[in-house]
């Protein structure tokens, strides 16, 4: 792997590639603080010192997604393509194996960059990858990267959008179309409006309600609700899956 953000608290140093020196101030007071949402909600599935001994299963990751991981996974690899050339942009570590398959899919002489604002989660995308994985992980919030931008062919946001409170939300789309590049794609994969006769509507939505409160958010609005009105009439396809369980958009930048 190029570099990481982890073994100190401060950022990656010196990168060996020329451009990618540019996305980085070498300076500590960028550190992002992490944010009160994901300590308050998602404490114990992300940062607990045991978290990632518990969830980093996938038959677990399997059984949240009432057995669709593979589906969802494959929706998003299928989208993102079979070889990914130049630069692609994943926010937010994923637990799974979907991150590792992107990287396999990174030709010579292109990169796959990983953001997430915790530590113990590019730690454990780390010890994921090969050592020669084209990947570099970033420590940064989604919703303000310190990211040139225009920089990547394309972005993935996998399961993220739910886990966040509307501001930051929108931050965050607008934040993935900025450094994407014109006329290059972002793909979001997360929950969605379930069908009227799903099954699980009447279980989950209670469920979510308690576990992930911005979760149903996404179960009362479309995705273009949140995008900057730029990008509200770029949606180029929309997927369902499991009944519109889950949901595939895809916006051309
Ligand atoms: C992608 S989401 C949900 C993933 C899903 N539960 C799974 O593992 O398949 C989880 C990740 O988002 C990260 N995350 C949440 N809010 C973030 C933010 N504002 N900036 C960067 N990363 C964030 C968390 O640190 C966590 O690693």
């Amino acid at each position: 792997m190029q570099s990481s953000a982890l073994e100190t608290e401060t950022l990656p140093g010196p990168l060996p590639r020329g451009p990618m020196n540019t996305l980085l101030p070498d300076s500590d007071d960028t550190i992002p603080p992490i944010p009160r949402y994901l300590s308050k909600y998602y404490w114990c599935f992300y940062e607990h010192p045991r978290a990632v001994w518990v969830f980093e299963r996938r038959w677990l990751v399997n059984l949240i997604l009432w057995g669709k991981y593979l589906t969802m996974r494959d929706a998003a690899l299928s989208e993102m393509g079979p070889s990914l050339p130049g630069r692609t942009l994943q926010v937010a570590c994923v637990y799974g194996d979907l991150t590792t398959r992107m990287a396999a899919r990174v030709p010579p002489g292109s990169q796959l960059d990983v953001v997430d604002v915790l530590p113990a989660q590019l730690n454990n995308l780390q010890a994921k990858l090969p050592e020669s994985a084209p990947v570099q992980l970033l420590r940064m919030n989604s919703a303000m990267l310190r990211i040139p931008d225009a920089l990547y062919d394309r972005v993935l946001l996998f399961f993220l959008l739910h886990e966040m409170p509307r501001e930051v939300r929108e931050a965050t789309l607008r934040e993935a179309l900025r450094v994407a590049k014109p006329g290059g794609k972002l793909v979001i994969v997360d929950f969605a409006k379930p069908v009227s006769w799903h099954p699980l509507k009447y279980i989950w939505h209670p469920v979510l309600r308690v576990l992930e409160p911005f979760a149903p958010d996404l179960w009362s609005h479309p995705v273009e609700t949140w995008l900057p009105e730029s990008h509200r009439d770029r949606i180029v396809s929309r997927t369902g899956y499991f009944g519109n369980f889950y949901q595939k958009v895809v916006i051309e930048v």
